[in-house]
């Protein structure tokens, strides 16, 4: 699939990624799972750079979530490890690409170093304008509607909104992705089919891409052929396709 097969009008302003498959990638070369999560890390970083050349204004990946608490410890670690490693190594080549950091979930969970490295590198790139790189960790979408709640809450005890009038944009405003525009494309990859508690309200109008890459083996190529499947799709929005015409 070739980049001028693309139609440069109708790139997505924001792709959300579930990266699945680094421990049955690694399992297949003989290797222990952080392999796998340590090879994923060129994925993102093929990724990142295909969608900016592209144009994609938002590029959200599901590194963390609130379920993989669960994991072996020494996966967690090495995980944890991996992404202040990986921050550290990538923050000179994000300044120069001029890619802004953001997070969401709720990162003040995890261990200090982490949190300090995010915010080191949210504030060393928060100028940057040419795409924005979303790493959701420590999220789950119910957990962050849960914590939405909790605010809309706290808003109504202090009369800043009513019961009963609370509108869209309310709940929107207080969401982890206020001022992120919905994702129009979600790509999973490893073949799997399931949106597993990942930005359930933003998705309400995305197209879905399923791919059984496995994301160590994801590159530039997958991407744009997930673009073209987006591209060959008609996006009604509850609407027949005479009223788009
Ligand atoms: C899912 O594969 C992958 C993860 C839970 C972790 C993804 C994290 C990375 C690629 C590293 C991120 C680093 C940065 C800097 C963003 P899996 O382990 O569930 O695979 P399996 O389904 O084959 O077991």
């Amino acid at each position: 699939m070739a980049v001028n097969s693309l139609d440069p009008r109708r790139i997505p302003r924001h792709v959300a990624i579930i990266m699945d498959g680094n421990g049955r990638w690694a399992k297949a070369q003989g290797e222990n799972r952080l392999f796998g999560h340590v090879s994923g890390v060129d994925s993102v970083r093929e990724t990142l750079k295909c969608a900016r050349e592209l144009g994609v204004e938002f590029l959200t990946m599901y590194a963390f979530s609130t379920e993989n608490w669960g994991r072996p410890q020494s996966e967690i670690d090495g995980l944890m490890q991996l992404l202040v490693a990986s921050i550290h190594s990538e923050i000179p080549a994000l300044c120069e690409k001029k890619v802004r950091l953001l997070t969401i979930g709720d990162i003040q969970q995890l261990p200090k170093d982490c949190v300090e490295s995010l915010q080191e590198a949210a504030l060393k790139t928060s100028k940057n304008y040419e795409i924005t790189l979303v790493l959701a960790l420590n999220y789950s979408s119910r957990d962050e509607i849960i914590r939405t709640c909790n605010r809309l809450a706290e808003k109504v005890k202090k009369g800043m909104l009513i019961p009963g009038e609370i509108r869209q944009h309310d709940i929107e405003s207080e969401l982890d992705t206020a001022h992120i525009p919905d994702p129009e494309l979600l790509i999973r990859t490893s073949g799997e089919h399931r949106i597993s508690n990942f930005l359930l309200w933003q998705l309400a109008y995305a197209e879905m891409h399923f791919t059984k890459v496995f994301w160590p083996d994801f590159r530039g190529e997958h991407f744009i052929a997930a673009i073209a499947d987006y591209q060959s799709r008609e996006r009604r929005f509850g609407k027949t396709s005479e009223q788009l015409i």
